[in-house]
């Protein structure tokens, strides 16, 4: 990698920017095309790309078909305000989302990412209550570990504690429940035991609050860039019916795991049996090429503040960019794509062999933990123990740092978040190419593992 280019990057924030870092030398890996499951850095070296972008890349880059539909429509209409128009790229992908949501999830709402698509329905949320006279019912509930977004309303449902740092969030409606990840805490239990105490803890806190005052739970199904945490089985549906129970509103953040990651169109109910009353989604909708996020709600829960029950209320809510003909174009044909060559089926053919190779690593003394579903997996390395929390949260991106570079020298970008070597490839990843990847962050485990053995020797 080439060091000591921060002129090159002199005007640049980016996200999760290193604060004390700013200005010196920077590593970040600079990256200038990209093909199938391939893109080449600034020094002509080809990189498996592990995460898929973040989690979006889902045909595989350099798809001229995206490429020739978002230049037609751009010639065609290049932007259409969703205030006052209709585009038909809107209403055909709407169309198309609605007939693949669960239930009577049939009314779309497009924005510009997950952000503001979490964001939207949140604030859809807040509205419909204050229409329906319950203006009480504030308080939300969500998890630890879970990632939301970057709006000061997403960012406050996110429960990553780490990455809040001294950032300002909404404190006093929103409650966090327990990371459902059993090789977190509670070991002593069984998995069915420690599923119980999950689900008592979301109807106890529910029951605290009083169910009167809960506005709505939201979840991943499974939680992406807080670690790939699959909760137990039939947790999320356990939730859900406690929710249901108590008439309170169950988002599905989907932002992950939507448009195929889990070998479905949608998860929450293909594979955890949640019919949910908004799933909110993003990312691989357009395979990464165009933002364009959005929410899918009931008609059940629009019929309650539409028409005569409005109250002559207006969902004051939305983007320049909302429903923009482009980035719609580009998600009808990523559609395509997925559909003609079969990509959801594809991905339930290759996710176990994908599952199963990364757990070969756990022979690594460096390995702590592998786990994921579907095409999404989270490598976990080993922490030094230590007493002062900042001293260690450096240590721990110190190690996803070395695994990183090495993971770089053999032909895969990681990019770990912190101590997570997230690994969720384009969906179009064969079994050859799976077998290379594990090969490459393999041989990068095993070289950061001795490197950091003989660190530990001459301290
Ligand atoms: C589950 C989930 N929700 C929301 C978001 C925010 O999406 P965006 O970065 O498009 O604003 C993300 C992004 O990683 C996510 O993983």
């Amino acid at each position: 990698m080439s060091a000591c280019r921060h002129h090159f990057n002199r005007h640049s924030l980016h996200p999760w920017a290193d604060l004390p870092g700013l200005g010196g030398d920077d590593s970040t890996p600079v990256i200038v095309s990209g093909e199938g499951i391939y893109i080449t850095d600034d020094q002509g070296r080809r990189l498996i790309d592990g995460p898929a972008g973040m989690w979006c890349m889902q045909t595989g880059y350099g798809r001229r078909e995206i490429a020739d539909a978002v230049a037609e429509q751009i010639m065609q209409l290049g932007y259409s305000t969703a205030f006052s128009t209709i585009n038909p790229r809107e209403v055909e992908l709407a169309r198309r989302i609605a007939g693949e949501t669960p239930g009577d999830l049939n009314r779309v709402f497009f924005t510009t990412g997950g952000s503001t698509a979490v964001d939207s329905a949140l604030r859809l949320c807040q509205l419909a209550n204050n229409i329906k006279g319950q203006r009480q019912r504030k308080h939300i509930l969500s998890r630890y570990h879970a990632y939301h977004g970057s709006t000061f309303l997403s960012a406050s449902v996110t429960g990553k504690e780490r990455d809040k740092t001294a950032m300002d969030t909404l404190q006093e409606q929103v409650h966090f429940l327990s990371v459902p990840c059993h090789s977190y805490h509670h070991q002593e239990l069984s998995e069915e035991a420690f599923c119980d105490f999950l689900v008592q803890e979301l109807e106890d806190r529910i029951l605290e609050l009083g169910p009167e005052n809960v506005m709505c739970f939201i979840a991943e199904p499974v939680l992406g860039s807080g670690g790939v945490i699959v909760p137990p089985a039939n947790y999320n549906r356990r939730c859900w019916e406690v929710v249901k129970k108590y008439d309170i509103v169950y988002i599905a953040d989907e932002v992950v795991t939507a448009f195929g990651r889990l070998g479905h169109w949608f998860a929450s109910e293909k594979v955890f049996g949640v019919v949910p009353d908004i799933i909110t989604f993003a990312k691989g909708l357009t395979s990464g090429y165009v933002p364009l996020g959005g929410f899918a709600v009931s008609d059940r829960f629009i019929e309650e503040i539409s028409g005569a029950a409005s109250g002559g209320n207006i969902y004051s809510n939305g983007y320049t960019w909302s429903a923009n003909p482009v980035s719609c174009a580009a998600a009808l044909a990523s559609w395509d794509i997925i559909e003609r060559e079969g990509l959801l089926a594809h991905v339930r053919e290759v996710a176990p062999y994908f599952q199963q190779q990364l757990r070969t690593l756990l022979d690594i003394p460096l390995v702590a933990d592998v786990r994921g579903t579907g095409l999404m997996a989270a490598v976990e390395m080993r922490l030094e123990n230590g007493v002062n929390g900042e001293k260690l949260l450096a240590q721990d991106y110190a190690i996803g740092e070395l695994v990183d570079s090495y993971c770089h020298q053999f032909g895969l970008l990681v990019r770990p978040l912190i101590n997570v070597c997230i690994m969720s490839p384009p969906l179009i990843i064969t079994k050859n190419q799976i077998d290379d990847m594990v090969l490459a962050l393999r041989k990068a485990l095993v070289l950061a593992d001795a490197d950091l053995r003989s660190r530990k020797k001459i301290a």
